[in-house]
């Protein structure tokens, strides 16, 4: 078991774009493997490969404890969203790169998405709910938005300090890196 260091809000590679993975290969396949021990020795049920400094287009999702979703952990490689819905919804998110902070964001309620999983397979989901927001939350890793780029400046400015003490943590990490 290998764990990744999980980059804090404020460090850039987290608002950086990440590129097309051009080949699946081994080196891939372990990468994904740290990201799911990473993500499960921090109890996350997404994450993305950005996340980790490592800036492709990545991401994982596991929501298997959550009851009607799907039962198996998911890998999404170069995914690439067919259509979003109109109708949206709104429900409270959070992300390994921003602890300490839970908020409301509103998102489209349904997606389809297809990518390729780690056996460089093609996968298609048509997602609602939990799991189209954790799939556009993870997206948008990928493109370097965060979360609490949706919410609004009264919540924003309520955040600040907190956000504040996140980006100093996160300079002091790159630093002693
Ligand atoms: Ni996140």
């Amino acid at each position: 078991m290998s764990l990744l260091k999980i980059k804090i809000y404020g460090d850039s590679v987290l608002r950086q774009k990440a590129d097309e993975v051009e080949t699946i290969d081994d080196y891939i396949r372990a990468f994904v493997r740290n990201m799911f021990d990473t993500m499960y020795a921090a109890d996350g049920v997404g994450f993305a490969a950005p996340q980790a400094g490592f800036l492709k287009q990545i991401f994982i999702i596991d929501l298997s404890d959550v009851e009607g979703e799907p039962e198996e952990p998911m890998v999404f490689i170069n995914p690439k969203i067919l259509w979003k819905s109109e109708k949206t919804s709104i429900a409270e998110e959070g992300c390994l790169s921003i602890p300490g902070i839970r908020e409301d964001v509103k998102r489209p309620e349904e997606v389809e998405v297809e990518a390729l999983n780690e056996k460089g397979g093609k996968v298609h989901y048509k997602a609602k709910g939990l799991f189209a927001r954790a799939i556009l939350h993870e997206i948008d890793h990928l493109e370097g938005v965060l979360f609490v780029d949706y919410l609004g400046s009264v919540k924003k400015m309520m955040l600040k300090d907190r956000l504040e003490e996140l980006e100093r943590q996160s300079k002091t990490e790159q630093e002693a890196a």
